[in-house]
């Protein structure tokens, strides 16, 4: 998610927190703001756009003296990008005001209570909710804000960065984190609030870093109190002296966005199902779908329409919609379909995927499929982007701003939604069991822990690298659920290290490509124990005996292609129709390694644009 910044001490709050928001600006977000205590009241300011136009905004609107202040940069999951939605917000009283990170998943419900109560809402946003359920509490059960804050945040579900305070006690903030980050800067009498060191470390390098689970309440001139939100015990703060300089910070330590947002999968797919995925009571719960699930359920066919790596995912989603809800699919590029004059029917559903939201030729396939009746429902990572407010429905991959040009979380993000799309109409219409969906909820739970473990063979897939960085050409091969994943491999490695690569269906190996083999050509060939796993053996050894350089990405433990490759790299056992969220993880960091070792621009690779807003 985006950023928060928030300053308590002796200087003038405003230059440090809006200079702080544009360093966060790597970031990416919708809309920006900022709450400055002058003395008397509370100076709100904020607006739709980039931290340039909050400073124009502010600089004619709101007296910004202060030496108390908090100010966000948005990247929505609730609530449109507009000036209204944008944080900070106020509480009914305005009293209190408040800057959130993350996803409050059990938000409507805590705000049915509260409108019962006599709370109003100017927001559609989750955050809004926050911070009127904290001061019904401090109000009700007449506590400190920092009780009040515990008392709220064990209420809710979901994940946070929160920094809150009272204008009727301007020398304390409180703030808290759970699964989004949050650091406390410690300077001379002076504190700094923020999503990471990059608004502080001009002016102290001294750093306390909060856990999951932890919330302190910073006082002015005095010192920064650190508890366990859920057991309220008290907790040391460790300070540490920060090393690292401004880019470090930016790319959270890592060398490249490309390789912080490979590393951020687990968390993006885990936010992309939180408040959707219901395990324990046995439901997929999604707006977008339960609102038109008459259409859902009676469509004759799907159409997915996509480009590049949103198009690959749409192949995986072809195969799982096909084998769990058994209707017809087609997948087509966007580009292609918006001038092929495709036969489209009224009770076609048409998918179209896009992490930015706005590639024209996704759009304009969007508006042909309206304009022949169809139904559009809209896959997209951006809140309130073009292709959003253009489909008639759709779900968000909550998978945070995507820096990199090449796309990585936005994949595997892509396919958890539609996987839960998938297994929440494949229920609904009785094609699966009740306890295969339920065994497949817990497999798709289990997603991002298997990640996560994938991610720790970094190091063995950068030796990998090594020896095939200067290959000209590569082949990646794939059967069935896999063969998207081949294409999305194949992709990658083109776009950032410039290689040529081609994926293909592992069987079409000896529809031609199979000439290509010879003992220069490396060979990726995914060989998961569940995909068609035979015949995929039987193509490793076609490739062998023509001394091709073979690369199998195997399930772990597999002594079979090891035995026959010339390096394997293994992956977690999961579900045949889940293992392109993992079996794509080597491919990404295999395509990184190699541009790196080549010195590639990786996160801007030449030629390539973010988004593809031109046909
Ligand atoms: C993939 O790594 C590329 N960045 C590119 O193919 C991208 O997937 C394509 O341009 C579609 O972009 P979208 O998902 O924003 O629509
Ligand atoms: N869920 C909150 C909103 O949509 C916060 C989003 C963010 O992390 O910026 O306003």
């Amino acid at each position: 998610m985006c950023g928060i910044v928030g300053y308590i001490g002796n200087r003038e709050a405003y230059p440090i927190i809006l200079k702080g928001l544009q360093r966060l600006e790597y970031r990416g977000y919708d809309s920006a703001g900022v709450a400055l205590y002058d003395g008397k009241s509370i100076q709100l300011c904020k607006t739709k756009g980039k931290v340039g136009d909050l400073k124009k905004k502010c600089e004619t609107s709101i007296d910004t003296t202060g030496s108390l202040g908090i100010g966000h940069t948005r990247w929505a999951t609730h609530g449109v990008p507009n000036d209204v939605n944008s944080h900070p917000h106020f509480s009914n009283s305005g009293d209190l005001v408040i800057i959130h990170n993350g996803i409050i998943e059990n938000y409507e419900s805590i705000k049915k209570e509260l409108l019962n109560r006599g709370y109003h809402f100017k927001s559609d946003t989750d955050t809004e909710v926050l911070v009127n359920l904290i001061e019904e509490i401090k109000i009700n059960e007449d506590v400190k804000l920092g009780k009040a804050v515990q008392i709220a945040l064990n209420q809710t579900v979901g994940a946070y960065a929160i920094a809150v305070f009272d204008k009727k006690k301007p020398n304390e903030i409180v703030v808290a984190r759970l699964g989004s980050p949050l650091a406390i800067g410690v300077g001379e009498d002076e504190f700094f609030i923020a999503s990471d060191a990059s608004p502080f470390i001009e002016y102290t390098t001294n750093a306390i870093y909060l856990e999951d689970g932890e919330m302190a309440v910073v006082r002015r001139g005095k010192d920064v109190k650190i508890f366990n939100i859920k057991n309220d015990k008290w907790v040391n703060p460790y300070i540490q002296t920060l090393q690292l300089n401004l880019e470090q910070i930016e790319k959270g330590g890592y060398d490249h966005f490309m390789l912080k947002e490979i590393y951020e999968q687990p968390q993006a797919i885990r936010d992309t199902f939180r408040g959707r995925l219901r395990e324990m009571e046995g439901l997929i719960k999604m707006a977008g779908v339960d609102d038109n699930i008459y259409r859902f359920l009676n469509a004759r066919r799907i159409v997915i329409v996509a480009c590049g790596t949103s198009w690959h995912a749409g192949l995986v989603a072809e195969y799982i919609f096909e084998d769990y809800l058994r209707i017809p699919v087609e997948v087509e590029y966007a580009s292609e379909f918006r001038y092929r004059n495709p036969v489209i029917f009224k009770d076609d559903i048409v998918i179209a995927i896009s992490q930015s939201g706005e590639t024209a030729d996704t759009m304009a396939a969007m508006k042909l499929a309206k304009e022949q009746g169809a139904f559009v429902f809209g896959v997209c990572n951006v809140v309130g982007s073009s292709i959003s407010r253009l489909a008639d429905a759709g779900a968000y991959t909550h998978a945070g701003p995507e820096i990199g040009v090449a796309s990585t979380k936005a994949f595997t993000t892509q396919i958890t939604v539609l996987t839960l799309i998938a297994l929440k109409l494949a229920k609904e219409k009785g094609k699966i069991s009740t306890s295969e969906f339920h065994r497949l909820l817990q497999e798709l739970q289990q997603v991002p822990t298997k990640v996560e473990k994938m991610l720790e063979s970094n190091k063995h897939v950068k030796q990998v690298a090594e020896v095939y960085k200067f290959a000209t050409n590569c082949l990646y091969l794939g059967r069935g659920y896999n063969f998207p994943v081949a294409l999305e491999g194949a992709l990658k490695l083109k776009e950032i290290s410039y290689i040529h690569a081609e994926g293909y269906p592992a069987a079409e190996m000896k529809h031609g490509p199979i000439a290509l083999i010879d003992e220069q050509m490396p060979v990726i060939v995914i060989a998961t124990r569940k995909g068609h796993y035979e015949k995929v053996v039987s193509n490793i050894q076609e490739i062998k005996s023509r001394k091709g350089k073979i690369i199998g990405i195997v399930t772990e433990g597999d002594e079979t292609v090891k035995k026959l490759a010339d390096h394997v790299i293994e992956v977690p056992e999961t579900t045949d129709s889940l293992s392109p969220l993992l079996t794509t993880i080597p491919l990404q960091l295999l395509s990184y390694h190699i541009a790196v070792m080549l010195g590639k621009n990786v996160d801007q690779p030449r030629n390539l644009a973010k988004s593809v807003t031109v046909e």
